[in-house]
């Protein structure tokens, strides 16, 4: 596999190896790279460590200039300010970078590999069995599945878990309306749609919530229920499956419709740690991690406060012998620390879940199951608000349904793709529609930091300018239909030309995909990519509009035009590839 070395990374070693040369014990100090606006890049790092050696900066900083090997690849390099260096690379080190790049025939344009990958285990997409999908579960679907992808490229093992809430007293009402309905759900998986199998759940909750409250027998018969359902009945764990089987039917067609890849082998709901609980409280209680109250088997914290500022305990087991989300949790995280071999642990979900996540990993932390080799991570994301900035509901205030917002995001962005669309068939408009309006609702997430609230507003997501995935997708057709008429298949770079403003900022940006991906990976942070992406679209914007590419002056200069074109494009695909989303050749 080929990896390329960066611009930045190359320049890096040079500064690094001139600064030990210049001051011997300085060791491996940081020369503190960063792109720039005065220069092509900037280095910060000699101001500290001359203060730290007692040497003048500016002394120091003319002296790694007069020890740096420039190569081909540095152009120009001064002091500037009190000992900053200004450096600016050569025309020809930009397009011989970028062309190694665009040579690996991986399609990975030189992004390395990790050599010793680590195994993480990724909690995400994990909605509740015969309820409805809400905006918080796709917010924990679109950012997981980012990060999975973004792992995986760099490497890394990843195992993936949908911690589907599939156990509870709630099944107990449902599996004995069941029972006494027995010709309900009685159809083959593949007879029915996701949307009807929803709406049969929907159906069959609600009949069974009114007779749960209004018939004392039946509540009555509805709680033995929960009693066989936990001592494993077979007959009603046979039930349970129906109300699981009918669920799935549903998640994965709001999964498909979102154009992601989840399998059934990697759904272990709640119930895939039934037979963990009972060892895990006996390990707990013996380490004394956790302690008889009242009954309840609790951990107690001495820095872990509620919302109310007063210390919470986490009940890993009631009074009532019950067992809740922690004590599931707890057993998941030994089944991912020791079966699995995790050395990460990632969960994706709301940030009103802090608190819980906060106590679970502090008593397996507490238990030994987690530690300096093996770390969880909640990777909380913020609430989905409507356009008046509050928490979205429909304006009857009711949580609004994955699927409607999903199916009106397609509607608008079919409309924009028919406006725009020159040479399209309605099949291919219907399809253009489902990618851009699956793209814009995926980009509007991922492209703010999980951590912040974000307005769900399908106006802006559509738009064509601005921070959205259309404009980056009409970017990328718009150099395949560039690509097109020039009938080039592969052009070929030319280094010997001098380069515009536009195409050096064009190229510096592009090389910056392998550090973007590094860094958005080991931040589980996609809206880095997709902030780089953007910009990346943008600075094809201002080239196009400055450089003539098939109208430019020499065939040599149209064919390195072309190639950056090209070099853009594989990045913009690669890129929303590894946001989820989609790049149509043609909009
Ligand atoms: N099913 C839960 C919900 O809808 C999310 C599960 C998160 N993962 C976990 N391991 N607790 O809120």
């Amino acid at each position: 596999m080929a990896s390329v070395t960066s611009l930045s990374d190359s320049v890096h070693q040079r500064l690094a190896a001139a600064l030990s040369a210049a001051l011997p014990q300085a060791g491996s100090a940081d020369p503190l790279l960063r792109r720039s606006d005065r220069a092509d890049f900037q280095a910060n790092g000699i101001l500290a460590l001359a203060k730290k050696e007692k040497a003048n900066p500016r002394e120091l900083a003319t002296q790694v200039v007069s020890r740096v090997e420039s190569g081909e690849v540095i152009k120009d390099i001064e002091v500037s300010g009190p000992g900053f260096l200004n450096i600016t690379i050569t025309d020809r080190a930009i397009v011989e970078t970028l062309a190694a790049r665009y040579a690996d025939d991986t399609g990975r344009l030189g992004v390395p590999q990790a050599q010793q990958p680590g195994t993480t285990v990724i909690d995400y997409a994990q909605p509740n069995v015969a309820k409805e999908m809400h905006v918080g579960h796709l917010r924990s679907a679109v950012i997981g599945d980012s990060v999975m992808r973004l792992l995986e490229f760099t490497g890394e093992h990843v195992v993936r878990r949908h911690h589907i809430g599939d156990w509870g007293t709630q099944f107990g009402m449902l599996i004995q309306y069941l029972e006494e309905h027995p010709h309900e759900l009685d159809h083959k998986a593949d007879e029915i749609s996701g949307e009807e199998a929803m709406s049969n759940l929907d159906r069959l909750y609600k009949a069974a919530r009114k007779l749960f409250d209004a018939d004392e027998e039946f509540k009555t018969r509805a709680r033995r229920r929960v009693v066989d359902l936990q001592a494993g009945d077979p007959q009603t764990l046979a039930m349970w499956q129906k109300f699981v089987d009918e669920s799935k039917i549903y998640f994965f067609s709001v999964f498909e419709k979102l154009d992601m890849e989840i399998r059934d082998e990697d759904i272990v709901g709640e119930s895939g740690y039934n037979d963990m609980l009972a060892e895990t409280c006996r390990l707990l209680e013996e380490s004394g991690v956790a302690v008889r109250s009242e009954g309840a088997l609790c951990v107690f914290f001495d820095d872990i406060k509620g919302p109310d500022g007063n210390p919470v305990p986490l009940i890993v087991q009631k009074s009532d012998g019950g067992y809740g989300y922690a004590a599931t949790d707890l057993s998941a995280i030994r089944d991912r620390v020791f079966n699995l071999k995790a050395n990460n642990i990632i969960y994706v979900v709301d940030a009103r879940q802090s608190l819980h996540f906060k106590m679970v990993f502090e008593t397996a932390r507490k238990a030994g199951w987690l530690g300096d080799d093996v770390k969880a991570y909640q990777l909380a994301f913020g609430t989905v608000l409507g356009k008046d900035g509050k928490p979205f509901k429909t304006r009857e205030g009711e949580t609004v349904r994955l699927v409607d917002l999903l199916d009106e995001a397609i509607d608008r962005a079919s409309a924009v793709v028919r406006e725009k669309a020159q040479d399209l068939s309605e099949e291919e408009i219907a399809e253009r529609g489902t990618q851009v309006g699956v793209g814009a609702v995926k980009y509007a997430d991922l492209s703010t930091s999980a951590n912040r609230d974000y307005k769900f507003d399908l106006d802006q997501m559509v738009s064509l300018n601005g921070d959205t995935s259309v404009y980056l997708q009409y970017a990328y057709a718009r150099i395949q239909s560039i690509l097109r008429k020039a009938g080039a298949s592969r052009p070929v770079a030319h280094p010997e030309l001098e380069l515009h403003e536009a195409e050096r900022a064009l190229g510096l940006h592009a090389d910056a995909f392998a550090a973007t991906v590094a860094e958005a990976a080991t931040e589980y942070a996609p809206h880095k990519l997709a902030a780089y992406l953007y910009q990346l679209a943008s600075l094809y914007t201002t080239f196009y509009d400055k450089c003539p590419v098939l109208k430019a002056e020499t065939p040599e200069q149209i064919e390195n035009r072309l190639f950056l074109c090209d070099v853009t494009a594989r990045t913009l695909h690669q890129g929303m590839a590894l946001l989820g989303i989609r790049t149509p050749e043609r909009l």
